[in-house]
């Protein structure tokens, strides 16, 4: 676990500190949605949140520019306009009207940074021109990602700039700036990422009319994000699905028998995000070494996961799976106990006939993948048994459990796809355990999404997981807090579906008691973890889509 603490272990105390702000969170349309502090923010996914970044032109239509100090934690050393930062969730900052809360924001940061004295440049001269929203990452840790209000100011202003911010300052023209752009080119110096959108994308325009900008105001957001992370490196993903979806749909057709075969293609027809079909090829590239015996493997461990979903319906009594109706009530519960059995057999005989996987890892291979299978059925059977507990179910025991149940096949997606690759034991390790930490973060998002979700998007019953009374982390948090404070929770966990009507106040009780908060937070620790074992990986395209299939953990609705 990356801790709060060694996270920013050696930073400077006055950064580390401001790393408690809480800035406003907001929705794609600028809307606000909560707070988070400043840490949250800006680490693992990020989160997005609104920020404001002001050009302060003096008389001779230069615009100062600041070098940020290399005491910052994020984009230390890096030149950027003249002020940006964030508006706080505090009375003042967080209102719209008029941009009164990021204008009154920047009179703050002005002279916190830039030693401008409030009132030099009152917020009722800055001028809002256009918004922004844009995603940066600076590392495997750091990451930006904000809704830029951007302001414009002329001023002739005295700058003493605060060293704990800023380490060096110019005031610059269009051609100077011109310059610096071919020197950032050069490796030179480095200019801040979202200074540079704004250079690329509107200063050319504005400069020209600095003391009438009104034609450049648009009520607009621009978007320069990154294509999502689910969607960056789509043609990688795509590439290996649809091999896999081939060899998954040759392996099925082995069954002469029509009412089964029709009862193991049920669930896989009806979609599903194939993961476990794409990882093992995902992480073969990663590690330098791919081949068709990757398609094989996926294709064999997607149709395991779809096996165990099978069954996990009957475990869970749920009727509704990707939309359609789980196998056991599309067809009947002999059959699709029976359809599940046939999977299983039919992934192991996938894998023993694969002419692309070699036979000095056949062995290896199949011990691991049927350990794998092992764990998911040790996972699922703890699942189950909580449900039945009187006694608390512990945070480790849940971890134990969906270690199991669900990290287990994405810990052997990643290792088997190194192990084919001929990756060295280390590297081997290192996969598995990212993969481990990735179906961790997994699992945590997927027990909040099963609270927070719509049934239509999840295409599985969203809340059964309360009415049912699993013991996933938020339950067990909330179990744990003073029952008075959660009293229709209490009288509808594991009640079933005669609790349904009342599921809307309890999640709210359980919101206001922390506990989804909670498990949102578990979920960012192994998320960072995962990304720390990435790291030690060499740079490639497949790495990064790898990165963003970890980060997209945390955004994932579906
Ligand atoms: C569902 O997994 C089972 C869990 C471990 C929660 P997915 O959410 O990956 O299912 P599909 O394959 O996309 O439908
Ligand atoms: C499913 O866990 C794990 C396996 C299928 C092995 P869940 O029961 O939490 O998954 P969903 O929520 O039904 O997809
Ligand atoms: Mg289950
Ligand atoms: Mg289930
Ligand atoms: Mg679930």
């Amino acid at each position: 676990m990356v801790a709060d603490s060694t996270l920013l272990d050696g930073e400077d105390p006055d950064q580390v500190g401001m790393m408690d702000e809480m800035c406003i969170l907001v929705d794609i349309d600028d809307l606000p949605i909560g707070a988070a502090s400043k840490l949250d923010c800006h680490r693992g996914a990020g989160l997005r949140h609104r920020a404001f970044s002001v050009l302060i032109f003096d008389g001779e239509d230069r615009l100062l520019l600041q070098k940020r100090a290399s005491d910052k934690i994020t984009f230390p050393g890096v030149w950027a306009n003249s002020c940006c930062s964030h508006p706080l969730d505090i009375d003042g900052e967080k209102e719209t009207d008029d941009a009164s809360g990021v204008k009154n924001a920047a009179v703050r940061k002005m002279e916190q940074e830039l030693g401008i004295p409030a009132g030099t440049i009152p917020a009722d001269n800055l001028h809002l021109i256009t918004r922004m929203e844009y995603m940066a990452r600076m590392n495997d840790v750091w990451v930006e990602h904000e809704i830029d209000h951007i302001m414009v100011v002329r001023a002739d202003v005295e700058v003493s700039p605060n060293p704990n911010e800023i380490e060096d300052f110019r005031w610059v023209s269009k051609d100077e700036l011109s310059s610096m752009a071919d020197e950032h080119d050069a490796g030179k110096l480095v200019i801040a990422p979202w200074f540079d959108l704004i250079r690329v994308n509107f200063l050319n325009d504005w400069w020209e009319d600095i003391d009438d900008m009104s034609k450049h105001v648009d009520n607009a957001i621009h978007r320069f994000v990154e294509e999502r992370p689910d969607r960056a490196g789509l043609s990688i993903m795509d590439k290996h699905r649809v091999a896999a979806e081939k060899c998954i749909a040759r392996a099925i057709e082995k069954s002469t028998e029509p009412r089964l075969g029709g009862a193991m293609m049920h669930l896989i027809e009806g979609g599903g995000k194939r993961l476990r079909a794409v990882l093992p090829s995902l992480v073969g590239e990663a590690v330098g070494s791919h081949h068709k015996g990757h398609h094989d493997l996926g294709a064999a461990i997607e149709i395991i996961h779809n096996f165990t979903l099978v069954h996990d319906d009957i475990m869970d009594n749920d009727p509704i799976r990707r939309g359609r109706p789980a196998v056991h009530i599309a067809y009947d519960m002999p059959t699709a106990i029976n359809a599940g059995d046939a999977m299983l057999a039919l992934a192991f005989e996938m894998i023993a006939e694969s002419t692309d996987i070699k036979d000095e890892v056949m062995r290896d291979l199949v011990r691991v993948i049927g350990r794998m299978v092992r764990k998911v059925s040790e996972g699922q059977q703890m699942d189950m048994d909580f449900e039945n507990r009187t006694d608390e179910v512990t945070e480790k025991e849940y971890l134990t459990m969906i270690s199991g149940k669900t990290a287990a096949m994405f810990e052997t997606c990643a290792q088997t796809g190194a192990m084919l690759a001929g990756a060295s034991s280390e590297i081997q390790e290192t996969c598995r355990l990212w993969g481990l930490e990735t179906g961790l973060c997994f699992q945590l998002m997927d027990d909040l999404i099963d609270i927070t979700g719509d049934t239509e998007t999840l295409g599985k019953p969203a809340g059964s997981d309360v009415l049912e009374g699993k013991r996933t982390l938020m339950a067990i948090h909330a179990l744990n807090q003073d029952p008075s404070n959660l009293p229709t929770f209490h009288s509808i966990f594991g009640k079933g579906e005669d609790g349904a009507s009342d599921l809307p106040q309890a999640i709210r009780e359980m919101e206001s008691v922390g506990s989804l908060q909670y498990g949102r937070k578990r979920a960012m620790e192994h998320h960072a973890e995962a990304h720390n074992h990435l790291s030690k990986l060499v740079d490639s395209e497949a790495k990064t889509v790898l990165q963003s299939l970890t980060d997209w953990q945390l955004e994932r609705i579906s």
